[in-house]
């Protein structure tokens, strides 16, 4: 069968593993076999990704060939390594993996999804909700765009109120979003959605079928993930983050690794976040978003490209890299669009833009669903559309300003945490000194704070040493909610530490 992840060069997997840790002690072959589980462990590498052979890795890491066999057979000894002659060494995790998430259903093990926003069933409504990256709307905004929706309304009610693509009025504001951002685009382009996650999930369901490959980011924005998976698709991750680029938000991509995935697994979609990815924030160059199009168009694979965080850089920030769009040649990019953390989650608004023979598609496959979207939100849309820029740099201030003051606070009180320094959206993407970010996330639970761990943005159950944190709940709770959090994080590091001698356990 062939594999959703790919088999990788030596060069590639040199970068993935990162330099060698200069305190590194033991024999060379069990450092490398460390480096290879901890970028596993950490998401840069994914799980059943091909190893390259031992004679070639030898060469590319400037090692001997002994070193590496040792490396490899240590490895498939603890069950990190399959090899089969003719076929070359796979990674794998090793069978029995103790409680770390690591079965598949990330997060579950506390009781998080996979349901998207209702991953915390057990919640009582009051705590301080560090799960969920959504700003409140400004202030009177949403009772102003409502007041001029109404003096529309009449001219509407007078019709039969159904438009599965959209009001007209509202998807030639879109359209217009775009052609004045310089992607050049017609209504007819535009499906107007309920959100988001509805663009992406009706995208995937029409555009795949069960049993598809889907290549996904690794970390990725963990609804998506829940929805290739409620659909039975296959997610194929690409591991994100180099080694120690936690910090360096303009270039996780591998460009390298991603062409030879999509050579060699052919997925017939792909999910991409280029501008503030959730979950590390990085944004993705030119060239490499250049690179992946023509990566795309040459194993057919479909770009099902998010920009729900797009129109929120901070204040000051340089222009952003051209749309995946713009080097499209208008068959091979979806573009899907919200203005959920631009303006406001309550609108359920998103869109998806693409080729029109691609959206009468979609159109048709929505109304089976819910026939058309409601009246009186998409009219509100389209007055704020007319005039975006005002509520658009408020609220990118406001994120700004969360981003300074969450830094600065764990800065303060937690040193020791790396965290990114996103130029735009929603969340910090912050790295633990251990493998602790489940335990922490259900002690957090105990003490009123809901927090997201890592292994919840992953298909492995890797990247335990992984947390998000947004910075859109007001000031002070953002402030009494990491702190409570750094209150029990050496008792949750110690208690997983314990658990960690279980054997099997994923550290
Ligand atoms: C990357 C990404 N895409 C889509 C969504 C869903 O957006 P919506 O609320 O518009 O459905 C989110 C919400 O957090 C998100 O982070």
């Amino acid at each position: 069968m062939q594999k959703s992840t790919a088999r990788i060069s030596a060069a590639t997997l040199a970068r993935r593993l990162g330099p060698e840790s200069p305190a590194g002690t033991g024999p060379a072959y069990r450092q490398l076999a460390h480096r290879i589980r901890s970028a596993v462990l950490d998401g840069r590498l994914a799980v059943t990704s091909g190893l390259p052979s031992e004679r070639d890795l030898a060469v590319g890491l400037r090692i001997s060939r002994t070193t590496v066999a040792a490396a490899y057979s240590l490895l498939r000894d603890e069950g990190w390594l399959d090899s089969r002659r003719g076929s070359g060494s796979r990674l794998r995790l090793p069978d029995s993996r103790g409680a770390s998430g690591a079965s598949g259903t990330s997060g579950a093990s506390i009781g998080l999804g996979p349901a998207g926003l209702l991953g915390y069933p057990g919640s009582t409504g009051d705590e301080i909700d560090l799960s969920v990256a959504s700003l409140p709307a400004p202030a009177g905004l949403i009772e102003q765009l409502a007041a001029l929706a109404v003096e529309d309304l009449p001219a509407y009610a007078a019709g039969g109120g159904y438009a599965p693509f959209g009001l007209p009025v509202l998807r030639q504001a879109i359209a217009d979003h775009y052609s004045a951002a310089g992607l050049p685009t017609k209504a007819d382009q535009i499906l107007v959605t309920s959100g988001g996650q509805h663009a992406f999930t009706l995208a995937l369901q029409e555009l795949s079928v069960p049993g598809d490959r889907v290549m996904i980011e690794c970390p990725t924005y963990p609804v998506a993930l829940d929805a290739i998976r409620a659909a039975r698709r296959i997610p194929g991750p690409v591991g994100l983050p180099g080694p120690g680029q936690i910090g360096d938000t303009t270039a996780p991509w591998d460009a390298d690794l991603i062409a030879a995935t999509m050579r060699q697994t052919a997925p017939r979609l792909a999910y991409l976040i280029p501008d503030f990815q959730n979950p590390t924030g990085a944004l993705m160059d030119e060239a490499t978003r250049r690179r992946i199009v023509d990566a795309a168009r040459a194993s057919n694979t479909i770009l099902l490209v998010d920009e729900t965080f797009r129109d929120v850089p901070f204040p000051g920030h340089p222009a952003l890299p051209p749309r995946m769009g713009s080097f499209d040649d208008g068959q091979r990019v979806l573009t899907l669009g919200s203005l959920s953390k631009s303006v406001w989650g309550g609108l359920r608004i998103g869109w998806v833009r693409g080729a029109p023979a691609v959206i009468n598609r979609l159109a048709a496959a929505r109304s089976l669903a819910d026939m058309s979207g409601p009246v009186l939100e998409q009219l509100m849309a389209a007055h704020l559309l007319a005039d975006p820029v005002a509520v658009l740099d408020q609220q990118s201030r406001r994120m700004a300003d969360g981003a300074a003051l969450l830094t600065a606070e764990l800065a303060d009180i937690r040193p020791e945490w790396q965290v990114s320094r996103p130029q735009g959206g929603a969340f910090l993407w912050v790295a633990l000194p251990g493998p602790f970010a489940t335990e922490l996330a259900r002690a957090a639970h105990a003490v009123g704070v809901l927090i997201t761990p890592g292994p919840r943005f992953g298909p492995d159950g890797t990247m335990e040493s992984y947390l998000r944190l947004p910075f859109t709940e007001p000031a002070d709770r953002l402030v009494t909610g990491v702190r409570r959090l750094s209150a029990i994080a050496d008792r949750a590091a110690a208690t997983a530490g314990r658990l960690s001698d279980v054997p099997g356990w994923l550290t």
